[in-house]
């Protein structure tokens, strides 16, 4: 059996690092567990951006999240974008480094969207290869999220969770489990968000998202721009009781509020799961910010306003020549 989260620590309550919040958090240090940072967003700057992210890293530990590895794509991983990859971790020196189950082109065209994997035995053989030669060359274990998604492949044979939890046995890699991605994905494709939470290698969940979601009737959509709806924290409580607990990051990505706005939203967290955590981590039960009281006031609400977003076909690519 892998070690527990592969070896990574318990980080406890984290916050995605966004650009609209650099000043607050610069100025007011706030009692924040850790941050993650979006991969790109640092890899080809030296700028402000890098002056900030250093400075954050210096004070609180940090993760790297990318959207661009494709590790899904029949193209061949692209080594410029990974020597980039392996050279921020080098400077930063993130807890670990992960990305998404998906493709994000083909033939050499990015379309900017985490797409779909045909869940087969084919695609499962490719992804876990590419995963491998993927962590010999950055020299760590590498932790992968389930996607949202909002269609599938026809030729599909194995549930999103068999591909998941045999990826990650046979490539000996860790996961992302986002817990809204999988609330999402149960709705639009009709499936049982339990079954999905209890069938992935628990010991192997090494970081938990959270983050809002549009409801469109028909569909759900990622949005990442509102507060956790309570299905989504009730999925999120059984992950943390079957996985004894992990990294837990909130996602806000879209009209996004003030910093303590969001902040307050992860420490939600707490209501389900208690104040304990493994690892000693530096959470401290204290670490509340003080104008949104978790528990007796909530954060103001955030209206989704109808017909703000495409329906998700629209993001699927156009053919591809
Ligand atoms: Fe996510």
């Amino acid at each position: 059996m892998a070690e527990k989260r592969l070896g990574y620590p318990h980080l406890g309550l984290g916050v995605g690092l966004r650009t609209v919040h650099f000043d607050h958090i610069l100025q007011h240090h706030p009692p924040v567990d850790w941050f993650e940072v979006i991969s790109e967003n640092f890899m080809d700057s030296r700028g402000r951006p890098r002056y900030v992210l250093d400075q954050i890293a210096e004070r609180y530990p940090v993760v790297m999240h990318g959207v661009s590895l494709s590790i899904g794509s029949t193209d061949p991983l692209n080594f410029e974008y990974l020597g980039k990859l392996k050279a921020l971790a080098r400077e930063i020196r993130p807890r670990w480094i992960s990305d998404h189950v998906c493709w994000t082109g083909v033939a050499g065209r990015n379309t900017h969207d985490l797409l779909p994997m045909p869940l087969t035995e084919a695609s499962l053989k490719h992804v876990v290869e590419r995963i491998r030669t993927l962590q010999d060359f950055l020299e760590r274990p590498f932790v992968l999220e389930n996607p949202s998604t909002y269609v599938g492949f026809t030729g599909s044979t194995l549930s999103e969770w068999e591909f998941i939890a045999r990826m990650a046995q046979e490539a000996d890699c860790g996961l992302l489990l986002d817990v809204n991605n999988v609330y999402v994905s149960s709705v639009n494709h009709d499936f049982d968000p339990e079954e999905f939470i209890r069938s992935v290698p628990h010991e192997r969940v090494v970081q938990f998202h959270l983050a809002g979601h549009a409801n469109r009737r028909t569909h759900l959509i990622d949005t990442h721009d509102s507060q956790v709806v309570d299905p989504v924290w009730m999925l999120y409580r059984l992950a943390h009781q079957l996985t004894g607990g992990a990294s837990t990051l909130l996602e806000w990505d879209a009209r996004i509020p003030p910093f303590p706005v969001v902040h307050a939203e992860v420490l939600k967290a707490k209501r389900h799961i208690g104040t304990e955590l493994a690892d000693g981590a530096m959470w401290s039960a204290d670490a509340e910010p003080a104008r949104f009281d978790v528990g007796q006031e909530e954060a103001p609400a955030v209206e989704t306003e109808e017909g703000e977003f495409p329906h998700p076909l629209h993001h699927i690519a156009a053919a591809v020549e």
